[in-house]
This record gives structure tokens, sequence and C-alpha cells, in this order.
């Protein structure tokens, strides 16, 4: 069962052990996607009714979601299967307060997603400015732009947005970026308000349709999900649904680079092939074998890559959340890889770590250049966000010798169940808790 407070310091200590070179072999089945699970929890929040939602992984990120809910008053249960996707049942028909405390805010960024839905709800909202994050600045000044436009008043007092709306009217916004997190926050208010609003250059990402659908289902009026225009119809009040979460494909695609790397082969289960397509058309650009089946996607690999550029975009372009793992994998290409970021400034820092063990790689202002080597060493490194954490994984799994990757509860933001999945297709991976220091050989065990 998903519990409260699993994100507890202690974990913060645990360490991952990779004994590398295994190939992968088996099959692999995707939890529900955490882009889509945080702000479908963050939409619970407009409906007077029950919200019941599928396919919840067991992540940080969505107990740390929940806390911020319970918070405002939400009342939340989750089944008490464990090992499998939970469900959860939320209720917020008595919410109570309207602010998010540092303490939430801090620890995840995306909490700033609840100022819509609050806004909508509650006509104010208190929330802890979300400060700098370890992928760039990460600002919200569109999120913020979008809900003046709706009518909010916002204010700043000792680190916290003050912002207040007691009648929120649709509008037409113009996103100079297609930023995720604003079209997300904007969708929210604008569910709930008076008239029609249109959000132009919207992001296209699965995710905002997933949330879109999940709103429709309470009884909102969206339509153009998924493309860059969105309208909103306000609706009066929304209620009660229930919702399965997308798979996810970042955790998709992080699985194919690991079956890829090792020389595996590897069927993931739970996959909508379609949100994969950048992921695969480079995967096969570099030499690998993507083969689509009917229960899902496999990839199959001899463990040499061709050298490919990669340059991350807004969806449908490739995704940022997989640079880091793809940067793993042309570590060993033949040939010279130039990976540009053009989404996030400062999301490089694996490179550091992968150059510990054995890459050849050089920054260049928003590009990095990956120049293939033979193999990769294990080494101790540490994982400095979610994604990085992966590449480091990605890159044990095929290193000599033992990886050590300290800073794991980036990982659990993330990765449900990480751990046992790679161990499942054959992977010498290991947990090891910051209380216990087991010894490795129990690796070859699994
Ligand atoms: C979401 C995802 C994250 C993914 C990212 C881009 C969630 C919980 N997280 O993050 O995993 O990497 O999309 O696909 O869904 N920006 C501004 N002003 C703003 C908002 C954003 O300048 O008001 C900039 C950001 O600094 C960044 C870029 O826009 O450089 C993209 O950010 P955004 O699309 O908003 O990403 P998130 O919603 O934070």
């Amino acid at each position: 069962m998903v519990g409260k407070n699993f994100y507890c310091q202690e974990k913060e200590a645990d360490k991952i052990l990779i004994y590398g070179g295994q190939p992968l072999q088996g099959k692999i089945t995707v939890s529900g996607a955490k882009n889509a699970v945080l702000p479908i929890i963050v939409a619970s929040l407009l409906a007077e009714g029950t919200c019941t939602i599928y396919d919840v992984p067991h992540l940080a990120d969505v107990e740390i979601i929940c806390d911020v809910l319970r918070e405002l008053g939400a009342e939340i249960k989750f089944n008490s299967k464990v090992n499998t996707s939970a469900a959860v049942e939320i209720n917020c028909q008595n919410l109570n307060n309207y602010e998010a405390t540092y303490d939430y805010v801090k620890k995840m960024r995306a909490s700033v997603l609840v100022m819509g839905p609050l806004l909508a709800r509650l006509g104010k909202a208190k929330i802890s400015m979300p400060g700098g994050c370890a992928i760039g600045t990460r600002p919200i000044d569109l999120h913020l732009k979008g809900l003046e436009a709706l009518g909010v008043r916002i204010s700043m007092e000792h680190g916290y947005l003050l912002a207040e709306a007691p009648v929120l009217k649709g509008a037409r916004i113009y996103l100079d970026y297609p930023s995720v997190g604003a079209t997300e926050n904007i969708l929210m208010a604008a569910a709930l308000a008076e008239g029609t609003t249109i959000i132009e250059n919207a992001a296209e990402e699965p995710e905002i349709v997933d949330l879109a659908n999940f709103i429709n289902s309470m009884g909102g009026k969206i339509i153009g999900a998924g493309t860059n225009v969105i309208k909103i119809e306000g609706v009066k009040s929304l209620g009660s649904t229930i919702h399965t979460v997308i798979p996810d494909r970042i955790e998709a695609g992080s699985y194919l680079l690991a079956g890829a790397i090792t020389g595996g082969d590897l069927l993931l289960e739970n996959v909508i092939i379609d949100h994969l397509k950048p992921v695969v058309a480079k995967l096969i650009e570099a030499g690998v074998e993507v083969i689509e089946e009917s229960t899902g996607l496999r990839v199959r690999s001899n463990g040499e890559f061709k050298a490919i550029d990669i340059k991350t975009l807004p969806y449908p372009g490739f995704p940022t959340d997989m640079q880091a793992q793809f940067m793993a994998l042309l570590t060993l290409a033949q040939g010279t890889s130039i990976i540009t970021e053009t989404v996030f400034e400062n999301r490089f820092m694996h490179a550091e770590e992968l150059r510990r063990m054995g890459a050849d790689i050089r920054i260049e202002g928003r590009s990095a250049v990956v120049e293939g080597t033979d193999k990769l060493m294990g080494a101790q490194v540490k994982a400095s966000d979610l994604r990085a954490g992966a590449a480091l994984v990605i890159a044990g799994l095929v290193a000599q010798g033992e990886t050590t990757i300290t800073n794991t509860y980036h990982l659990d933001r993330g990765y449900d169940d990480l751990v046992g999945k790679l161990r499942s297709v054959g992977a010498n991976i290991m947990r090891v808790k910051s209380s216990k220091t087991e010894p490795l050989k129990l690796i070859y065990q699994a």
C-alpha cells in the first residue's frame, strides 16, 4: 500500500548496486504515467464528488501530491494491493484550505498545479514559490500570465504567491512557449470558468490529452487537447468519475534503452506505441530492432550502435525526459553523436557522472558531443535528477564490474519498482538500504 511519508529522510541514503553485463530478457509491464497521474490527481480538486483513478503508479511524487491534497482537505484512499498499480479514491467535497506550503512545493514543483483548481473551486490560492531546481531555473511566468488572463489577481508575499479571483472569466490565451504545466494549470482553472477559454500554442503532450479526458469524464467541455489549440467551455460544476491513467511513455522508453544497451530481448507490455514514436525512430536509427507486437513493443539488439544526433523538443518532438538515457546508450555507439537540449537549460548533469564510467562526452553550450567508446566501467556515481538517475542505471547495466548509484530517491520519484522490474528480466541489480550494508554477492543469487 502506498502510505504517507514513503519519501522520508532515511530512504534518501539508499543506494542501488548494479553488476553489469547481463543481457535483459523477458517481459516488463509498464506502469501508469507519472506526468499524467500528477495533474489528474490535482484535477480531482475540481470535482464535487469522488474520483476513482486506476493504474496509479507507486511513486514518491504521487505520495507528495496526495499529501498536498490532504492538506487542502481532500480525503484520499488507496487500495491495499502491493506491487500492482494502485487505485486511488479522492473526495474533495470539503476543501477547507487554499495553501500549498513550502515543504511540499520544494519537494515537487508540480505542486504549483493546485493553483488553477483552487482558484476555480475556492476563488483563491496561496502557493509557495517553487524556486530553482536541478534542471534549470524553471519559471512559472506562463502559468501566471494565463491565470491573470482569466481574471486572477496575483501578488507576492514572503515567498508565497497569493492568487485571487472571485470570478474566473474565459479568455483567449496565447502561450509564448507550449509549457506542459502552464497548459494544465490554465486548463483546470478554465474548466470551471464563466464562458469559453482558448489556449493557443498549447502543449500537445499525451498527458494533456489524458487530463482533458479525465476532466471531460467529470462533465467538463474541453476539445482540441493533443493539438496546439485547446477550447474549454466552462461548466458550473464537475462531478464523480472513474478513470484509468495512460501508460508511462518515459518509463517504457527507459526500459527500451535498458534492453537495447545490454544486447537483450525485451517485451514491454502496456504501452501506447504512438506516444513512443520519436524514441522508437531514434532507436531504429541507432541500429536497434524495435518490433510492434500484438501485446506490446519488443526491443532486440546485438549491443552495437550507430552514432545519431538528437534534439529535444516539445511533443511530438523528441522528449527531453529521454535525453539522458539516450546519452548513456550513445556513449557506446560507433562515431560521434550530438545531443542538443532545447527544452531545459542545465540538463546535462549526467554527462559528468557518465564520464566517471569511462564515457567521452563534452558539453558545448546547449549540446553534448558524445564520442563512442568500446566499453563503460562500473563506478560510484550520483543521480542528480530523475532521468539522470535512469541514465546511470542504463549505463550500469552494461558497464564492466560494479556500479553504485547514490541519491536514488530521485529514481523513486518516477520509476515504480525499478529494481524489481529489472531483476525480473535478469539484471544484477539491488537496492541497499541505508541502514544495512548487504554484501554485493547477494546480487549473484538473483
Ligand atoms: C513537464 C514534465 C517534465 C518534462 C517537461 C517537458 C510533469 C510533472 N513534468 O514539466 O517531466 O520534462 O514537462 O516535457 O509533467 N517554462 C517557462 N515558464 C513557465 C513554464 C515553463 O519559461 O511558466 C519553461 C521551463 O523553464 C522549461 C520549459 O518551459 O524550460 C518547459 O517547461 P514545461 O513544459 O512547463 O515543463 P513542466 O510542466 O515543468
